[in-house]
């Protein structure tokens, strides 16, 4: 079936398009009143999550009220570790836990080989269903965390304002880290291919805690695995390719590394400009991004002001997919979303004139 709007996919080709696309991480989520219902409805965020029914309702929710370019998979990074056994639970208020946390190198040569296709089905249910009910209408996206942000949460239990664990352990056991991280970059890679397999029509990679790392460590803890994954993802379906954008938050430093990982796209957070990131890598990779999320807790004007702005900053030409530089946050006014992207596609066609 061919796409009514391909904007998305065609800019992260860096193909000429007619405006600027745009999507936003954590499209479905807590700001939207219909959000909470549905997950009351599910009891909590995991049966949401493992429904494929109400994830495909709450994929499409933002859809309904917004004219994002792309749908976003409703799911999480952490699907992966609890398919691994390790028991993931969610505390109101306080975030992912795990019951079995990874300590030792026994723990890490313990841990099972999962087959995505099986294990994590209720998953690929989701993908396929939601494919269908968008119909064509706009792209959908697959995601995985990265190996190392998903060891990082693996290791300390949850999340962590320092990571004193997880460092710890990557200084202290570098070879079980090592293998811990290899173990995940096979089952990323397993559960992405399997995700294409079943729809996705591009590819996000979430290195949420890549940017707590020193130089070297990213480039050898999580850009090389991040790198081995890119470089066996199925790279077409339905005749096209199936394009890959790699998020880093907090790899403002490392934008010419992440650029020559092989991925199409490089999502950028808010704390570098644009523009300069163009100048850095543009000619190699599509750039994702990247208004501060809390820019939306200002007025209507103000989010337009800052929409045009960033415009602004990337300048004419193709590449720019128009993002936030993070998740939006639950307390946001729904309205403020619709300011943020009718700006994008009102003031970005005269940048592709
Ligand atoms: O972007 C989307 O709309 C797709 C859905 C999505 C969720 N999580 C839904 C979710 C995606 C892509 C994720 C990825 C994810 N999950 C990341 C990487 C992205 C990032 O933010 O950097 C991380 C680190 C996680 C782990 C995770 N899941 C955390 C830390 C939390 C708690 C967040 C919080 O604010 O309480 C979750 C839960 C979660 N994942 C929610 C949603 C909508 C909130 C759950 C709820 O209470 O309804």
């Amino acid at each position: 079936m061919s796409l009514k709007n391909d904007r998305f996919l065609k800019a992260l080709m860096r193909e000429a398009v007619d405006v600027t696309p745009v999507w936003m991480m954590r499209q479905a989520g807590r700001y939207l009143p219909e959000y909470r219902a549905t997950r009351k409805q599910a009891g909590n965020f995991l049966n949401l999550c493992q429904s494929p029914e109400l994830a495909c309702e709450v994929t499409l929710q933002p859809l309904r009220r917004y004219a994002f370019d792309a749908a976003i998979l409703f799911s999480d990074i952490l699907t992966i570790p609890d398919a691994m056994g390790r028991g993931l639970y969610f505390e109101e208020g306080e975030g992912p836990r795990f019951k079995k946390v990874i300590r030792t190198a026994e723990d890490v040569e313990q841990l099972p080989e999962i087959k995505a296709a099986e294990d994590l089905s209720y998953v690929m249910d989701a993908v396929s269903l939601i494919r269908k009910e968008l119909n064509g209408s706009v792209p959908l996206i697959g995601f995985s965390g990265s190996p190392w942000t998903l060891a990082t949460y693996m290791i300390e239990g949850g999340g962590s304002k320092d990571f004193r664990i997880a460092k710890e352990f990557m200084y202290n056991n570098p070879e079980a880290m090592h293998l811990l991280l290899d173990k995940l970059a096979a089952a990323v890679t397993d559960y992405l291919n399997s995700q294409i397999k079943a729809g996705a029509q591009a590819i996000q990679i979430f290195d949420t805690w890549g940017g707590i790392l020193t130089t070297s460590h990213y480039r050898s803890y999580s850009l090389a695995y991040m790198q081995k994954i890119i470089s066996n993802l199925i790279r077409e379906a339905d005749g096209r390719v199936v394009p890959v954008i790699l998020f880093t938050k907090n790899g403002g430093l490392w934008l010419e590394s992440i650029a020559e990982s092989g991925t199409n796209a490089v999502g950028l957070d808010w704390t570098i400009e644009i523009g300069q990131a163009r100048e850095r890598i543009g000619n190699s990779c599509a750039l994702q991004g990247n208004m501060d999320p809390s820019i939306l807790y200002a007025s209507p004007a103000a989010i337009r002001d800052e929409v045009g702005n960033i415009l602004e900053s990337y300048g004419a030409g193709n590449g720019h997919v128009f993002n936030l530089g993070h998740g939006i946050t639950p307390q946001v006014n729904p309205d403020h979303v619709s300011a943020f992207v009718d700006a994008v596609h009102e003031l970005s066609p005269q940048y592709h004139a």
